[in-house]
Protein backbone atom coordinates (compact mmCIF):
# COMPACT_ATOMS: atom_id res chain seq x y z
CA UNK A 1 0.00 0.00 0.00
CA UNK A 2 1.60 3.11 -0.81
CA UNK A 3 1.84 6.39 1.29
CA UNK A 4 -0.57 8.79 0.83
CA UNK A 5 -0.20 12.88 2.07
CA UNK A 6 -0.80 12.95 5.75
CA UNK A 7 0.05 9.17 6.43
CA UNK A 8 2.66 8.87 9.12
CA UNK A 9 6.33 8.69 7.62
CA UNK A 10 7.10 4.87 8.46
CA UNK A 11 10.49 4.91 11.08
CA UNK A 12 13.66 2.97 9.82
CA UNK A 13 16.98 2.46 10.88
CA UNK A 14 19.47 2.50 8.06
CA UNK A 15 23.14 1.82 7.08
CA UNK A 16 24.17 4.96 5.37
CA UNK A 17 27.42 6.84 4.32
CA UNK A 18 27.27 8.53 7.85
CA UNK A 19 26.82 5.75 9.72
CA UNK A 20 23.38 3.62 11.28
CA UNK A 21 20.40 6.15 11.37
CA UNK A 22 17.16 6.04 12.90
CA UNK A 23 15.10 7.98 10.55
CA UNK A 24 13.09 9.30 13.52
CA UNK A 25 16.07 10.54 15.61
CA UNK A 26 17.56 11.72 12.61
CA UNK A 27 14.91 13.67 11.69
CA UNK A 28 14.90 15.22 15.56
CA UNK A 29 12.00 18.29 15.36
CA UNK A 30 13.29 19.25 11.61
CA UNK A 31 11.56 18.45 8.48
CA UNK A 32 12.88 15.88 6.19
CA UNK A 33 13.37 15.27 2.82
CA UNK A 34 13.73 11.09 1.48
CA UNK A 35 14.86 10.60 -1.86
CA UNK A 36 15.67 7.48 -3.77
CA UNK A 37 17.70 7.12 -6.79
CA UNK A 38 17.62 4.52 -9.37
CA UNK A 39 21.42 3.34 -9.33
CA UNK A 40 25.48 4.80 -7.97
CA UNK A 41 27.75 5.86 -10.80
CA UNK A 42 24.82 6.56 -12.84
CA UNK A 43 24.75 10.11 -14.63
CA UNK A 44 21.69 11.91 -13.64
CA UNK A 45 21.74 10.71 -9.83
CA UNK A 46 25.32 12.30 -9.82
CA UNK A 47 23.53 15.60 -11.16
CA UNK A 48 20.93 14.96 -8.09
CA UNK A 49 23.32 14.24 -5.24
CA UNK A 50 25.80 17.04 -6.77
CA UNK A 51 23.39 19.28 -6.68
CA UNK A 52 21.40 18.60 -3.12
CA UNK A 53 24.45 18.84 -1.34
CA UNK A 54 25.29 22.07 -3.40
CA UNK A 55 22.12 23.12 -1.45
CA UNK A 56 23.26 22.15 1.81
CA UNK A 57 22.87 26.41 3.41
CA UNK A 58 19.48 25.97 1.68
CA UNK A 59 18.01 23.44 3.51
CA UNK A 60 19.76 24.57 6.53
CA UNK A 61 18.31 27.44 6.69
CA UNK A 62 15.18 25.29 6.46
CA UNK A 63 15.36 23.45 9.31
CA UNK A 64 15.37 20.37 6.82
CA UNK A 65 17.49 17.16 6.93
CA UNK A 66 18.13 15.61 3.90
CA UNK A 67 18.21 11.51 3.09
CA UNK A 68 19.13 9.86 -0.11
CA UNK A 69 18.56 6.17 -0.84
CA UNK A 70 19.50 3.70 -3.21
CA UNK A 71 19.55 -0.20 -3.29
CA UNK A 72 23.37 -0.22 -3.86
CA UNK A 73 25.97 -1.21 -1.23
CA UNK A 74 27.74 0.83 1.42
CA UNK A 75 30.61 0.57 -0.77
CA UNK A 76 29.70 1.53 -4.09
CA UNK A 77 27.89 4.50 -2.03
CA UNK A 78 31.60 5.68 -0.55
CA UNK A 79 33.38 4.95 -3.76
CA UNK A 80 30.39 7.11 -5.80
CA UNK A 81 30.54 10.08 -3.51
CA UNK A 82 34.07 10.62 -3.91
CA UNK A 83 33.22 10.91 -7.74
CA UNK A 84 30.00 12.95 -7.24
CA UNK A 85 32.45 15.72 -4.88
CA UNK A 86 34.92 15.26 -7.66
CA UNK A 87 32.58 16.13 -10.87
CA UNK A 88 30.05 18.05 -8.98
CA UNK A 89 32.54 20.92 -7.39
CA UNK A 90 30.75 20.06 -3.81
CA UNK A 91 31.17 18.04 -0.67
CA UNK A 92 28.30 15.63 -0.02
CA UNK A 93 27.68 16.04 3.18
CA UNK A 94 24.05 14.15 4.00
CA UNK A 95 23.91 10.55 4.26
CA UNK A 96 23.15 7.73 1.39
CA UNK A 97 20.73 5.05 2.85
CA UNK A 98 22.19 1.75 1.52
CA UNK A 99 19.08 0.01 1.26
CA UNK A 100 20.58 -3.76 -0.09
CA UNK A 101 17.55 -5.56 1.33
CA UNK A 102 15.01 -2.91 0.03
CA UNK A 103 12.75 -2.66 2.55
CA UNK A 104 12.89 0.71 3.25
CA UNK A 105 12.02 0.79 -0.92
CA UNK A 106 9.03 -1.09 -0.08
CA UNK A 107 7.80 0.55 2.68
CA UNK A 108 7.61 3.57 0.98
CA UNK A 109 6.67 2.17 -2.75
CA UNK A 110 9.95 3.18 -4.24
CA UNK A 111 10.23 0.55 -6.26
CA UNK A 112 7.58 0.65 -9.13
CA UNK A 113 7.62 -2.43 -10.97
CA UNK A 114 6.67 -1.54 -14.63
CA UNK A 115 9.44 0.47 -14.27
CA UNK A 116 11.94 -1.58 -13.28
CA UNK A 117 11.57 -4.45 -10.90
CA UNK A 118 15.00 -4.34 -8.96
CA UNK A 119 16.03 -0.63 -8.46
CA UNK A 120 14.12 2.71 -7.22
CA UNK A 121 12.49 5.08 -9.18
CA UNK A 122 13.06 8.83 -8.38
CA UNK A 123 10.84 9.50 -5.12
CA UNK A 124 11.24 12.03 -3.18
CA UNK A 125 9.13 12.93 -0.09
CA UNK A 126 8.88 15.76 2.17
CA UNK A 127 8.05 15.25 6.04
CA UNK A 128 7.11 17.55 7.87
CA UNK A 129 8.14 17.93 11.90
CA UNK A 130 4.88 15.99 12.80
CA UNK A 131 6.93 13.36 11.10
CA UNK A 132 3.48 12.98 8.14
CA UNK A 133 4.05 13.31 4.70
CA UNK A 134 3.72 16.95 3.12
CA UNK A 135 4.67 15.83 -0.45
CA UNK A 136 5.10 13.44 -2.35
CA UNK A 137 6.95 13.25 -6.01
CA UNK A 138 7.62 10.38 -8.71
CA UNK A 139 10.38 10.91 -11.48
CA UNK A 140 11.30 8.49 -13.81
CA UNK A 141 15.26 7.76 -14.12
CA UNK A 142 15.81 9.88 -17.02
CA UNK A 143 14.83 13.25 -15.51
CA UNK A 144 16.44 15.06 -13.18
CA UNK A 145 14.18 16.55 -10.31
CA UNK A 146 14.45 20.49 -10.01
CA UNK A 147 15.92 21.11 -6.48
CA UNK A 148 15.01 24.93 -6.32
CA UNK A 149 10.93 23.45 -6.82
CA UNK A 150 11.77 21.01 -3.79
CA UNK A 151 12.64 24.11 -2.06
CA UNK A 152 10.24 26.35 -3.31
CA UNK A 153 7.70 23.46 -1.94
CA UNK A 154 9.55 23.51 1.45
CA UNK A 155 8.77 27.37 1.55
CA UNK A 156 4.88 26.88 1.27
CA UNK A 157 4.82 23.87 3.20
CA UNK A 158 5.96 26.18 5.97
CA UNK A 159 4.35 29.31 5.40
CA UNK A 160 1.26 27.13 5.78
CA UNK A 161 2.30 25.53 8.62
CA UNK A 162 3.37 28.70 10.85
CA UNK A 163 0.49 31.15 9.21
CA UNK A 164 -2.32 30.02 7.38
CA UNK A 165 -1.51 31.23 4.27
CA UNK A 166 -1.30 29.27 0.93
CA UNK A 167 0.57 29.98 -2.33
CA UNK A 168 -0.78 30.51 -5.60
CA UNK A 169 0.57 29.22 -8.80
CA UNK A 170 3.98 29.56 -9.55
CA UNK A 171 4.87 31.34 -6.80
CA UNK A 172 8.27 32.52 -5.72
CA UNK A 173 9.80 33.63 -2.46
CA UNK A 174 8.62 37.16 -1.36
CA UNK A 175 5.45 37.33 -4.03
CA UNK A 176 1.86 37.78 -2.10
CA UNK A 177 0.39 34.16 -0.49
CA UNK A 178 -3.06 33.17 -0.55
CA UNK A 179 -5.49 33.54 2.80
CA UNK A 180 -6.72 29.65 3.56
CA UNK A 181 -10.57 29.11 3.21
CA UNK A 182 -10.26 28.02 6.72
CA UNK A 183 -9.59 32.12 7.96
CA UNK A 184 -12.27 34.57 7.56
CA UNK A 185 -12.18 37.79 5.95
CA UNK A 186 -13.16 39.38 9.39
CA UNK A 187 -10.15 37.48 11.04
CA UNK A 188 -7.78 37.67 7.98
CA UNK A 189 -7.95 41.59 8.18
CA UNK A 190 -6.60 41.35 12.09
CA UNK A 191 -4.26 38.46 11.09
CA UNK A 192 -2.66 40.13 8.98
CA UNK A 193 -1.60 43.47 9.22
CA UNK A 194 0.19 44.25 5.76
CA UNK A 195 -3.26 44.01 4.54
CA UNK A 196 -5.78 42.04 2.64
CA UNK A 197 -6.35 42.09 -1.11
CA UNK A 198 -10.09 40.57 -1.74
CA UNK A 199 -10.20 39.80 -4.95
CA UNK A 200 -13.47 37.43 -4.80
CA UNK A 201 -14.48 36.40 -1.50
CA UNK A 202 -12.78 32.96 -1.73
CA UNK A 203 -9.75 34.85 -3.60
CA UNK A 204 -7.83 36.75 -0.63
CA UNK A 205 -4.26 38.02 -1.34
CA UNK A 206 -1.61 39.10 1.57
CA UNK A 207 2.15 40.04 1.12
CA UNK A 208 4.49 37.47 2.11
CA UNK A 209 3.96 37.46 5.88
CA UNK A 210 7.44 36.25 6.91
CA UNK A 211 8.78 39.04 5.05
C1 LIG B 1 20.89 8.09 -14.34
O1 LIG B 1 20.94 8.38 -13.16
O2 LIG B 1 21.53 8.69 -15.17
C2 LIG B 1 20.01 7.00 -14.83
C3 LIG B 1 19.72 5.92 -14.00
C4 LIG B 1 18.94 4.88 -14.50
C5 LIG B 1 18.42 4.97 -15.78
C6 LIG B 1 18.68 6.07 -16.58
C7 LIG B 1 19.48 7.10 -16.10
Amino acid sequence: MSLRLGDIAPNFSANTSEGVIDFYEYLGDSWGVLFSHPADYTPVCTTELGRTASLKDEFEKRNVKVLALSVDSLARHEGWIKDINETQHTQVAFPIIADEDKSIAHAYDMIHPNASETTTVRSLFIIGPDKKVKLQITYPASTGRNFVEVLRVIDSLQLTANYSVATPADWKEGEDVIVVPAVSTEDAIKKFPKGVNIVKPYLRYTPQPNK
